[in-house]
């Protein structure tokens, strides 16, 4: 049976304006980083992909590198595209990024006109598509000069093949800098794409400023510190999970019992809140205006619809944020 879009998924989802910018993103969206490759289960992936777009999830975050094996993740999708997707196409915000090791020899890394140009065409020929919604420089390169890399992005937008560009990972100074060379160039910085969660909190120091005054919006990567603000590791490590599977991206030695006791501690608040701890380290994500959204990664499709419960209880009062605070600071 061909895939049928839910006729209610706008019902039920809330948007965010990116910035200064034309485009609004879900305040939910889903990452296909881990549990999309060719190692997954495809079906698997695909019903997630579902879910999310029947509920409201217009946002879709990719890079060359993704899967296990890295491109396999936007061969997947790619697949999802043409076999499902693909009659909503505008109704879809697309990303994909280059900027990590991707192939063999001093041309398939970090940040060179030639290394952007060459993955994007690489990405859209993955996906099946003509242009990506959103491209990213996957993170900052020491070497290569910025004017370079920023002069690729926008090239890439005056060339149709993305709508618009972001950076990842960037630090504050290089953050303003990459933001007045585009402009420059005539080309806005749609958006920032860094990590942010419960138990890292750099952004705070500075970016967030930054990301106000230029207007570029903000969508934390790993928001649930990928796994570990949720329940997945209260009461041990599961074989099938990130920190259990040979190809998973959690090491044993990140398992701390000072990480999975402030997950306890915080659990209590989400209880008291009638939340999951997943739905309360979303939540706290999203009370900054500044965030336009939250970037989750699933492997199952109730770990996605737990997640987006958190819709449902967004607001915090003082006595709280304040005792979430002192469990953080503790
Ligand atoms: N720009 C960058 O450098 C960068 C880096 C990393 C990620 N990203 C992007 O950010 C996206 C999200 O990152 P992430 O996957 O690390 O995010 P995350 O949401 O912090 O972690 C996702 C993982 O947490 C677990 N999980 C999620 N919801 C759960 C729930 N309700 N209950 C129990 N466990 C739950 C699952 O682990 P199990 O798989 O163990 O079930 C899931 O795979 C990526 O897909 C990618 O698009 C970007």
């Amino acid at each position: 049976m061909p895939y049928q879009a839910d006729s209610q998924r706008y019902e039920r989802m809330s948007y965010r304006r990116c910035g200064r910018s034309g485009l609004k993103l879900p305040l939910v969206s889903l990452g296909l980083w881990q549990n999309f490759g060719g190692v997954d289960v495809y079906e698997t992936g695909r019903a997630i992909v579902h879910k999310a777009f029947d509920s409201g999830i217009t946002h879709f975050d990719l890079a060359n590198n993704y899967g296990p094996p890295p491109g396999s993740a936007e061969e997947a999708f790619g697949k999802m595209l043409a076999q499902d997707l693909g009659p909503y196409r505008d109704e879809l915000v697309i990303s994909s990024k280059a900027g990590y090791g991707m192939w063999d020899g001093p041309y398939g890394d970090w940040g060179s006109r030639k290394y952007l140009v060459a993955s994007l065409d690489q990405s859209l020929q993955r996906m099946g598509l003509d242009y990506v919604d959103i491209f990213y420089h996957h993170r900052p390169d020491p070497e290569t000069p910025l004017e370079e890399t920023m002069g690729a992005l926008a090239d890439i937008v005056k060339q149709g093949k993305a709508l618009y560009v972001g950076i990842s990972s960037y630090r504050p100074a290089e953050t303003r800098e990459a933001s007045r060379l585009l402009k420059e160039m005539g080309v806005h910085c749609l958006i920032h794409q860094p990590r942010y969660n419960m138990n890292d909190r750099w952004i705070e120091d500075g970016l967030t400023d930054v990301l106000k005054e230029e207007g570029i919006g903000c969508i934390p990567f790993s928001p649930l510190d990928q796994g570990f603000l949720t329940s997945r590791y209260l009461k041990g490590v599961p074989q099938d999970s990130r920190a259990g599977k040979a190809h998973g991206t959690i090491a044993k030695d990140d398992i701390t019992e000072q990480k999975i006791e402030r997950s306890r501690k915080l659990q209590t608040i989400a209880e008291a809140r009638n939340q999951t701890l997943a739905q309360l380290a979303l939540a706290w994500i999203l009370r900054l205006d500044t965030i336009t959204s939250v970037l989750i990664g699933a492997s199952r499709v109730s770990q996605l619809e737990d997640n987006l419960r958190t819709l449902d209880h967004l607001d915090f009062s003082d006595s709280e944020l304040a005792e979430i605070e002192r469990i953080l600071q503790a």
